[in-house]
């Protein structure tokens, strides 16, 4: 690095590579002015070089002309994908080299070698865009949140299945043409199943709980459920009993860990119940948003654009401006800690409420053969409702807290029920409702 100038090369030149490039020379007198010294593109990796592109860069399809290059100081990871991507990480990182990434799919993986070898190398690894895109929450929760204790997460952090939900919400459409309309504005892609199968979230859950718990999670610890079977009918109940289905990642401190020393924690994805009236029932459409509640600080919600190419870039810069800074000054910035080490408990062990909807036979002793399966588990019911009569007669159960294990054996001998005809629907719920 020169004394003024900070060399940067971008891996990926698609959606938000080519935006982040942009910006970064649109912007050029500001973004110098902010971070002490110019910030100057030298080399964009791409797959193909026949594409033509509109930005004045040197293009190259040969990873180790950056790679091997020492003057370049920052590399920024915008390709996605797991390989090549960790290898060209870990090969930047090595020698000596920043990294700033978006790439939530591999530090949900592999965050935990990369974040040791940015380390050991001294450089700073920043990851801002990788979850819930323009929205600044890892920084809060690396920095502002730092003195505070997290005690619980809830996000929505795919935008795809928020729209999705929200038009089967406000339209009474059903799931897969809801599906389809996302897909033909743009908002699902055509292979939709990372989103509609929760993986998305779950990279993004487990980057939020590693850093709002200072323990580390990966993909793997994240119990996961999408919301290819929510249909229009658990809709319509929602709607009716004034709650909302949203696709939600939860991160908590177990409510039964009492002892301080021994504290664990939950990480999951699924479908959920809130109320109507709960912060996170008005995010609509593709929004994301991430509401965290913390010891002192309280109940806070951080709210923007999840993704597209513009607002992901915004991530990406404050990144990039936050790494030069520390370069021209000497030296890195603050980085996550691990300390805490939370034990990660499976989901059987998580607590919460559910809505439990049966379709029944009409008649008498029903409701009492029902309610003893779920006092054989020890799960207590809340409010039962019943719907319909004759052959379509529907029980609508809300349980109070209870454990998963629990409520699963439950759910499992009410199928087995001769009065029960089918299980329609278990959907969790959280919140005051
Ligand atoms: N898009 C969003 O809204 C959004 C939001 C948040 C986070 N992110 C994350 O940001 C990252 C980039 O996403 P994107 O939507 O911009 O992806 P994209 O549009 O598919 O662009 C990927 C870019 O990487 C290049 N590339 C891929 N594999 C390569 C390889 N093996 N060697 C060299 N170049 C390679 C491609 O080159 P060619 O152009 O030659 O094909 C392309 O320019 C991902 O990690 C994603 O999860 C995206």
């Amino acid at each position: 690095m020169s004394a003024n100038n900070l060399q940067i090369a971008v891996l990926g030149a698609g959606n938000v590579g080519a935006e982040v490039i942009r910006l970064l020379q649109q912007n050029h007198s500001d973004l110098a002015a902010r971070a002490g010294g110019n910030l100057v593109i030298s080399k964009v990796l791409v797959r193909d070089l026949k594409i033509k592109r509109s930005a004045k860069v040197e293009f190259t399809n040969d990873a180790n002309s950056i790679l091997n290059d020492p003057k370049i100081d920052l590399v920024i990871e915008l390709m996605g994908g797991i390989e090549p991507a960790r290898t060209y990480i870990k090969q930047a990182l090595s020698s000596g080299k920043s990294v700033v990434t978006a790439n939530k799919a591999l530090l949900a993986k592999h965050g935990a070698e990369l974040f040791a070898l940015a380390d050991e190398k001294n450089v700073d690894l920043y990851y801002e865009a990788a979850v819930a895109g323009a929205i600044p929450i890892l920084r809060p929760l690396r920095e502002s949140l730092v003195g505070d204790h997290v005690t619980k997460i809830m996000g929505i952090v795919n935008g795809t299945t928020n729209y999705i939900l929200t038009k089967m919400s406000e339209t009474g459409e059903d799931f897969q043409s809801a599906l389809h309309r996302a897909q033909e504005l743009g908002f699902a892609e055509a292979d939709p199943s990372a989103d509609i199968d929760g993986k998305d979230a779950a990279a993004k859950a487990a980057i939020l709980a590693g850093l709002a718990f200072h323990t580390r999670v990966t993909d793997e610890d994240v119990y996961c459920e999408g919301i290819a079977k929510i249909s229009d009918v658990d809709i319509k109940v929602a709607n009716a009993l004034g709650l909302t289905i949203k696709l939600l990642a939860i991160a908590q401190v177990n409510a039964n860990s009492k002892n301080l020393n021994h504290k664990s924690i939950c990480v999951r994805v699924h479908p959920t119940l809130i109320s109507q009236k709960h912060p996170l029932a008005s995010v609509r459409e593709a929004y994301n948003a991430v509401f965290v509640e913390a010891e002192s600080a309280g109940q806070m919600m951080f709210y923007g654009k999840g993704a597209g190419g513009q607002p992901t870039a915004s991530a990406v810069l404050g990144d990039v401006v936050a790494v030069a800074r520390h370069r021209f000054s000497g030296g890195i910035g603050p980085k996550e800690s691990d300390y805490a080490d939370f034990k990660i408990e499976p989901i059987s062990e998580s607590q919460t409420r559910y809505l439990i909807r049966l379709n029944v036979a009409d008649k008498p002793g029903v409701l009492a053969a029902v309610a003893q399966e779920f006092n054989k588990h020890q799960v207590s019911i809340q409010t039962v409702r019943q719907y319909g009569a004759g052959t379509n007669a529907e029980l609508t159960i809300m349980t109070h807290l209870a454990k998963e294990s629990d409520l699963s054996a439950t759910v499992k001998d009410l199928a087995k029920l001769s009065v029960v005809d089918d299980v329609a629907s278990v959907i969790r719920v959280e919140g005051e409702i």
